[in-house]
């Protein structure tokens, strides 16, 4: 069976399923071939927690893209201290990031989609590509409700730029089931939520957000809505 066959496969199987029976499945059938990757985002933080109380030794990593906020740091050593664990990072590669800055200086990104897509390129896709390397499965936090480019995202699904089989346990889950989540868990979160920031990426790209506005009003806020991927999560 191809890795698209067994992805609809298993999405069908699985669409229905609580995200802690989704996680307690994947992490059994694919023990040491899986990881979760985290932005230390709210929602990645509720999946850390279930990963954990179902296999203490479950992967996790993030992408230090060497521009995240202080409080991103924080909520990782909280992270690590609660649950006596190191969540992995992947930095991205040293002479890149002196190409990037030669090329496009410190903030490119604000300039063009091309300027702002080179910088997630070095800082983000290509260390995720070396993070995914020898993993079946790709676990996220993304959320249909997130925004008009995650509307169709299925549970399963096989990421052919990454060629993996990507999982998305609370693809379903409201931003309330996250947070009720979080409380009712006590698990740590990053403090920029508590400042009006709903989405949290890389400081200089990141927000907070007026009320009434989108949750990712204040990622790439220069940009338009349909823009807005850094290319972790295109087709
Ligand atoms: S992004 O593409 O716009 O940056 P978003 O912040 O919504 O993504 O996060 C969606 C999912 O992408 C997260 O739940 C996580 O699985 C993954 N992700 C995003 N940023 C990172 C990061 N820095 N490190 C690891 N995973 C990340
Ligand atoms: Fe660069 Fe901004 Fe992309 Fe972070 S989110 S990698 S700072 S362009």
């Amino acid at each position: 069976m191809s890795k698209i066959e067994l992805a609809n496969k298993l999405n069908e199987q699985f669409k229905n399923s609580s995200a802690q029976d989704v996680i307690k499945y994947f992490l059994k059938e694919y023990k040491g071939t899986i990881a979760l990757s985290s932005s230390l985002a709210a929602e990645d933080q509720a999946l850390t927690d279930i990963l954990l109380k179902e296999d203490k030794e479950a992967k996790i990593f993030t992408l230090d893209t060497g521009r995240l906020h202080p409080e991103t740091y924080d909520v990782m050593d909280a992270t690590n201290l609660k649950y006596n664990i190191k969540i992995d990072v992947f930095f991205p590669n040293e002479n890149s990031v002196q190409e990037l800055y030669q090329t496009q200086g410190v903030n490119g990104q604000y300039e063009s989609i091309e300027k702002r897509k080179n910088c997630c390129g070095i800082r983000k896709i290509e260390p995720l590509k070396r993070a995914l390397k020898g993993l079946d499965i790709w676990v996220t936090g993304l959320r249909a409700s997130q925004s008009v480019t995650r509307v169709q995202m299925p549970l399963v699904e096989y990421d052919a730029h990454f060629d993996v089989i990507k999982i998305n346990p609370i693809i379903n889950w409201s931003e309330e089931d996250v947070w009720n989540y979080i409380k009712e868990n006590k698990v740590p979160y990053n403090k920029l939520h508590d400042k009006e920031f709903p989405s949290i990426g890389c400081a200089p790209c990141t927000r907070a957000v007026k009320e009434g506005e989108d949750i990712r009003a204040g990622r790439w806020w220069w940009e338009n809505p349909e823009h807005k991927e850094c290319g972790l999560h295109k087709k």
